[in-house]
């Protein structure tokens, strides 16, 4: 049997090369509408949407250097203060374009006159209508609750605004546009040998609760893989920032969960030594995300095989939601239909 799910991810590098096409022009300039004198960005989407936008508000402030904040849309449409500032963009990401709560929270900042952005998928959507600005995500229907693709286009076109803002400013991002444009190449090769995915699934389809620890745009990552295995795996997944973990919740070890940690280039110090004081105290089953063939003894490591930051971002994305899949595939779940959910629109 083919699922949408499995379809849909195995589409990813062909939905990268449309966008490269659509939006990097000839002259190599990124074309997209946006408006000037921004100071601030922030960020309002739910999901998988959110995730996405947890993981570029960070490159934003750490690459950019710009204020970048992102709020769960749930959250902020029933707040009472929203402080809507002029020199702020406020950023809506949803693939529907029709998420009850994001759509909410658009119409709280453009009552309060707020200056908006849409990354959708869908043209014509209540987002796509209402937004000063709009970028079309382009990644073809998505049949699957669980969303992959979506995720993935959103991803390229929020690092392409980026990039475009950098530009902007006078920098030079001719090396970080050969390497994007060379992204759909890494995918491709990336998703043509899941072996080894598809071993930690079979670990994790034994476990009924996983921990997933990240830092920095992995935490983010981390909480997206979360997200992929509950829904399609109902395994009770939760993410974790790495550092954070020691101050308490490592307790939860004693449950047995088994452990994913991210631990690529940037990251990777840093999680050995979290991992090395988890490992002083507990003996949990271990996955390990890395760049490298092994990086801890008696993990299963999946090996992701670059160095390039942004070529991390999307495999280890990647890796989350073909391990979600295998492990509901093996499980028996119906990844397409997850019981009980629905997509959560007007
Ligand atoms: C993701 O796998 C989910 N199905 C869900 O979290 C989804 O991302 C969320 O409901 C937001 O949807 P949207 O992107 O269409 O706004």
């Amino acid at each position: 049997m083919t699922y949408e799910m499995e379809k849909e991810i195995l589409q990813q590098p062909q939905v990268l090369t449309n966008l490269i096409n659509r939006y990097i022009t000839k002259e190599n300039k990124i074309s997209f509408n946006l408006p000037e004198g921004i100071k601030k960005l922030t960020f309002i989407a739910s999901g998988s949407s959110y995730h996405c936008a947890g993981m570029v508000a960070k490159i934003f402030r750490e690459v950019a250097n710009i204020k970048a904040s992102c709020e769960y849309a749930s959250e902020f449409y029933i707040s009472k203060n929203i402080f809507i500032e002029r020199q702020t963009l406020y950023i809506f990401i949803s693939q529907s374009g029709e998420t009850l709560d994001t759509v909410e929270s658009l119409k709280k900042v453009k009552a309060d006159g707020g200056k908006t952005l849409c990354i959708t998928n869908c043209k014509n959507s209540s987002l796509w209508k209402m937004c000063d600005y709009k970028i079309l995500s382009e990644a073809g229907e998505e049949k699957s609750i669980a969303s992959t693709k979506a995720l993935i286009a959103q991803l390229l076109c929020m690092y392409l605004v980026m990039l475009e803002f950098l530009d902007s400013k006078g920098h030079n991002i001719s090396q970080e546009l050969k390497d994007i444009k060379k992204l759909p190449l890494f995918v491709k090769d990336f998703l043509a040998d899941t072996s080894q995915i598809q071993n930690a699934a079979q670990k994790l389809a034994k476990t009924p609760n996983a921990v997933i620890l990240g830092a920095k745009y992995y935490y983010s990552v981390a909480k997206e893989g979360a997200l992929k295995i509950k829904e399609t795996s109902y395994i009770d997944a939760n993410a974790y920032p790495q550092g954070e973990f020691l101050h308490g919740h490592m307790a939860v070890l004693n449950n047995k969960p088994l452990l994913i940690a991210i631990a690529v280039e940037e990251t990777k110090e840093s999680m050995e030594i979290i991992l090395s004081r988890i490992f002083k105290d507990y003996t949990p089953q271990l996955i390990t995300i890395s760049n490298e063939d092994s990086i801890f003894p008696n993990g299963l490591n999946i090996k992701i095989n670059t160095k390039n930051n942004i070529y991390n971002l999307f495999a280890s994305v990647i890796t989350f939601q073909l391990l979600a899949f295998k492990t509901a595939i093996a499980l028996g779940r119906n990844v397409d239909k997850p019981l009980g959910l629905k997509k959560v629109v007007k």
